[in-house]
């Protein structure tokens, strides 16, 4: 991380766990603890929790997240939440484009750019997830592979808009798997990120966008990811749904 030129932000994203009542436990505890942090918290929380963790997060250090969002401001689109609903809730951050999205709903490079920019319309900050297979990694093709999700996620993002993104390497043979990528095999794609930023976008605005890790990330090899220049915090599964272990990651990125 570079606390220099851009934020550190911890994301969990709690995936389809926990109900309005949990959210509300969880944040009540959490507030404490992270009161005096300088890094950006975010809980990316299931819908139907929002309106819970939005108000027992108020007035603290957490901002509340949704996992997803539909591209379109309103419409005929049955069972979908826009960005501009999700904004009224008072979501601060949007995850975009995860694998599990790409994988079981559908989800493409192009939905992923639509999305990006229905959420920056409506005043969110887009986590935009994007990540290989291990098939990908090992027919050596990773690097290729981002470049290209990161361009078409950020098609037409203006500069000034795209700093209000954040950026999430999410090597797909690492989500929930416990194989967490090795600091520097997550630095050299994040690198690799931020190279593909300055092309888009020069080199003042690449290195204020804050680029994440996240697959398998837990407290003990957090401090480790961390330490690597261009990882500027993580987005975390598995160990955001518990809070002595979300709070020690915090804790690693709050060095
Ligand atoms: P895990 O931390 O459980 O591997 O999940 C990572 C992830 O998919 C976060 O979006």
């Amino acid at each position: 991380m570079n606390r220099r030129y851009r934020k550190t932000v911890i994301a969990g994203n709690w995936k389809m766990n926990k109900n309005a009542a949990d959210a509300k436990s969880f944040i009540s505890e959490l507030k404490s603890s992270v009161r005096g942090k300088w890094c950006e918290v975010v809980l990316c929380v299931p819908f139907t929790a929002i309106p819970a963790a939005v108000k027992t997060a108020k007035g603290s250090r957490i901002d509340i997240g949704a996992q997803n969002c539909h591209f379109a401001p309103e419409g005929a689109y049955t069972g979908e939440i826009s960005c501009a609903m999700l904004a009224e809730a008072g979501v601060k951050y949007v995850v975009i484009g995860h694998s599990e999205r790409r994988r079981d709903f559908g989800e493409s490079d192009r939905t992923v750019n639509l999305k990006a920019h229905a959420a920056l319309d409506a005043g969110l900050r887009p986590i935009i997830c994007v990540g290989e297979s291990a098939e990908m990694r090992e027919t050596g093709i990773t690097l290729d592979v981002i470049r290209a999700q990161v361009k078409s996620a950020l098609k037409d993002i203006t500069a000034d808009r795209v700093r209000r993104t954040v950026i999430a390497y999410e090597p797909i043979w690492a989500i929930g798997t416990g194989d967490t990528a090795t600091a520097e095999q997550a630095d050299e794609v994040n690198r690799a990120i931020r190279e593909c930023l300055r092309q888009l976008y020069g080199a003042r605005v690449a290195r204020s966008i804050s680029i994440l890790y996240g697959g398998s990330v837990t407290p003990k090899n957090a401090y480790e990811l961390f330490a690597m220049p261009d990882i500027d915090g993580g987005l975390v599964g598995g160990a955001s749904l518990d809070r002595a272990a979300f709070e020690e990651i915090i804790n690693a990125a709050d060095q």
